[in-house]
């Protein structure tokens, strides 16, 4: 097809919509702070991509379009490095720390402050870009120091590669060195995709990260979310803009490169070790991995002073934090059974130290990620423990694997109360039948019975409950309603006046009728919140009609779904249940009834409005946003379906927004919920 006739109008608008390109990626990439949504800027990119390919001639090399420019290579060429990469000397304890300080007070004979910069040491591969008139020509990676290999056509697919510099006042020659890293998220992702395409999974993303760089085929690195975070320098010319290490990162921000927002000028020891403990605290939060920090004589001129010995500067070291993952035993594969019937398998491992404490239990979360880690008793495993998470079986070590173990099979029986485990359909979660029957389920049942938001027995606490299970006083929630004040301040930790007052919250809630909404919810039927629970009620009138509906009214219910109502089917089916329902009720516990109400519409102005809630909202609770919502007859469910009608978005949110915007469900942040709120009690909507 011939090129059209390219006019000034489309040569300003490519021009343009490059600027804009630039400058979103500018704002996404370098300071965290998008203007615009994605799909505002998929539609600018899309909008550039079609321009071109109509007018070939159009194309630049530097167009953000062009970032997958060559096709595989054979292999990668060496690259001498100008000015040597250096690698880091480690420190491991705070005195370690202090030497390192004291070292460089003795040799430049200082008395006063010393400014240091501090910042996240990045699990990832250190890399080497230069610019020269502000453009890139050339990317590399570490290698042994002196040589490494020509990625050049890898890095240009990293959006946080800038293709161009902005601004002005960048040297003539500009060889920027910093890390490239895959986000714990891409991370994720990656893997799933691999477990997918039955491909092998990557231990951490360091190796993701190097596994994605050295691809001969820069289309694949461009499928991987890799990014870049700038620290330091090797060649410039002609002459160093800055004087300060902390200028430089400052400079390198405004030419567009991407430097860690986590960077921080400290002085003196003490604040070495305060950003050290502030990090460590904060690791697990990080979007990406670190395996400590690292600390930089701030002053150039000292850097230059103060030299190198052997292959690392002596005006830096890496605090390294303890390793987070460590290899060891499994004894056995438990299963252990929560609250809410979840029967959830456990590694007992030989007990190992990992991220600073002693490691005996890990999660394996359900019976489909044994078999995805193939987890067996007597096998080697790498465990992690990253802050204050659980910890987790990361992977087996298979090639020391012993003869003659056996795959993990789920229990047929609970292992606690012999009821049946069942599974539902879709479900990577397996449950105890036994219902509130189930003694391991008791305490936390009992705990969720009392609970505010359920029965509001004020006063019973877990360590209360958990010595009235042991002691067999309690049973189910049924046989609260029979405890005598003398058992009551028989406990430990009770006194008379503590017991008294618990007896007289006990008479109080069945003195009149409990809102049904409330008691379907504080029976912890599986799958069913506060929302269904509430749903249920309206639905059914009373607790008898909920009892005795079948599949196909249940289902009739605003948020109840297949799976939903097998639960409350079969919760209803259970004789334990059955019978604790009718023990309840014989102590005196009503719950209250009304008509049952056909359709779904509750009253209020958003009645028959699903919502769902996610992230962190600011000005109010998510439990105060959800009763407000409820207040105004709208229902609020925990997924997001094609049922729901708005998804509330807060700071941090993760994959319900994304399923939100696959499905093109309308989102509303804060503010908007507030409006829509307002105007709904305003009878406006
Ligand atoms: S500075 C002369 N800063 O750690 C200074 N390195 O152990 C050389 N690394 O090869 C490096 N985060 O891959 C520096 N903020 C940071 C870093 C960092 C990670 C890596 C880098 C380097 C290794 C040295």
């Amino acid at each position: 097809m011939p090129e059209r006739r390219v006019t000034d109008e489309i040569q300003q608008r490519a021009a343009r919509l490059r600027e804009q390109i630039e400058h979103h990626n500018y704002r996404y990439y370098v300071l965290d702070d998008p203007e615009v949504s994605d799909a505002a800027f998929d539609k600018l990119f899309r909008e550039l991509q079609a321009l071109e390919e109509q007018h070939p001639g159009l194309i630049t090399p530097d167009s953000p379009t062009q970032r997958i420019g060559a096709g595989p290579a054979a292999g990668f060429e060496p690259v001498a490095h100008t000015v040597p990469m250096l690698s880091l000397d480690n420190a491991f304890a705070d005195d370690e720390v202090i030497a390192f300080e004291k070292r460089i007070r003795d040799r430049l004979d200082l008395a006063g402050d010393i400014s240091f910069v501090a910042e996240p040491k990045l699990d990832g591969l250190a890399v080497t870009l230069i610019y020269e008139n502000g453009r890139f020509t050339r990317g590399a990676t570490r290698g042994d120091g002196l040589t490494g290999e020509n990625i050049t056509a890898n890095l240009r697919t990293l959006r946080s590669v800038p293709l161009k510099l902005r601004g002005t006042g960048w040297p003539q020659t500009l060889e920027v060195r910093g890390e490239v890293f895959m986000p714990r998220r891409g991370f994720e992702q990656l893997n799933a995709r691999q477990q997918e395409a039955g491909e092998k999974l990557f231990a951490n993303p360091r190796n993701a990260a190097a596994g994605a760089l050295r691809q001969l085929d820069p289309s694949i690195t461009a499928t991987r979310s890799l990014e870049l975070f700038c620290y330091g320098w090797g060649e410039v010319a002609d002459e160093l803009p800055w004087k300060l290490q902390s200028e430089a990162l400052a400079c390198f921000r405004e030419w567009g490169l991407r430097v860690c927002p986590e960077s921080a000028v400290v002085a003196n020891v003490d604040g070495l070790v305060d950003y050290y403990d502030g990090i460590g605290r904060r690791r697990g939060d990080l979007a990406y991995e670190i395996d400590g920090v690292v600390y930089k004589v701030d002053r150039v001129d000292l850097q230059r002073e103060l030299g190198f010995v052997a292959r690392a500067p002596r005006w830096a070291i890496a605090h390294k934090f303890p390793a987070e993952e460590a290899v060891t035993r499994v004894r056995a594969v438990d299963f252990t059974v929560g609250r809410t019937g979840a029967v959830t398998p456990l590694a007992r491992l030989e007990p190992v130290a990992v991220g600073g404490v002693t490691v005996s239990n890990a999660t394996l979360h359900n019976i489909d990620e044994v078999h995805r880690k193939d987890v067996r008793a007597g096998d080697a495993v790498v465990v992690r423990r990253a802050g204050d998470v659980i910890p987790e079986v990361v992977r087996v070590l298979l090639e020391e694997r012993p003869k003659g173990t056996r795959i993990v099979q789920l229990p047929k029986q609970c292992p606690v109360c012999g009821s049946d485990v069942v599974r539902a359909e879709g479900e990577s979660v397996a449950r105890c039948s036994g219902g509130l029957g189930c003694a391991a389920q008791r305490v936390g049942s009992l705990l969720h019975f009392a609970q505010r938001r359920a029965l509001d027995i004020e006063g019973l606490g877990d360590k209360l409950v958990e010595q009235l299970v042991a002691n067999a006083l309690v049973h189910d929630p049924a046989d609260l309603f029979g405890l005598s004040v003398e058992t009551l301040a028989g406990l430990e930790r009770m006194g008379e006046k503590s017991a008294q007052n618990l007896r007289a919250r006990f008479d109080a809630v069945r003195a009149k009728p409990v809102d049904l909404g409330r008691l379907l919810y504080a029976l912890g039927i599986p799958q069913v919140g506060e929302a269904t629970a509430q749903s249920l009620a309206r639905r059914f009138g009373s607790l008898g009609a909920v009892r005795d509906a079948g599949l196909d009214a249940l289902m009739a219910v605003p948020d109840v779904g297949p799976v939903v109502a097998e639960q409350v089917k079969a919760f209803f089916e259970q004789p334990e249940n059955l019978k604790v329902l009718d023990k309840l009720s014989q102590v005196g516990l009503r719950a209250t009834e009304a008509a049952p109400q056909a359709g779904d519409d509750a009253d209020g102005p958003l009645a028959g409005k699903v919502f769902v809630l996610t992230g962190t909202l600011s000005g109010i609770t998510r439990d105060q946003a959800k009763d407000a919502l409820t207040a105004l007859g709208a229902s609020v469910t925990g997924s997001v379906s094609k049922k729901t009608d708005f998804v509330v978005v807060g700071a941090d949110a993760g994959s319900k927004k994304d399923k939100a915007e696959t499905l093109g469900i309308p989102m509303l942040d804060e503010a908007g919920l507030e409006r829509m709120l307002a105007d709904a009690r305003k009878g406006r909507l």
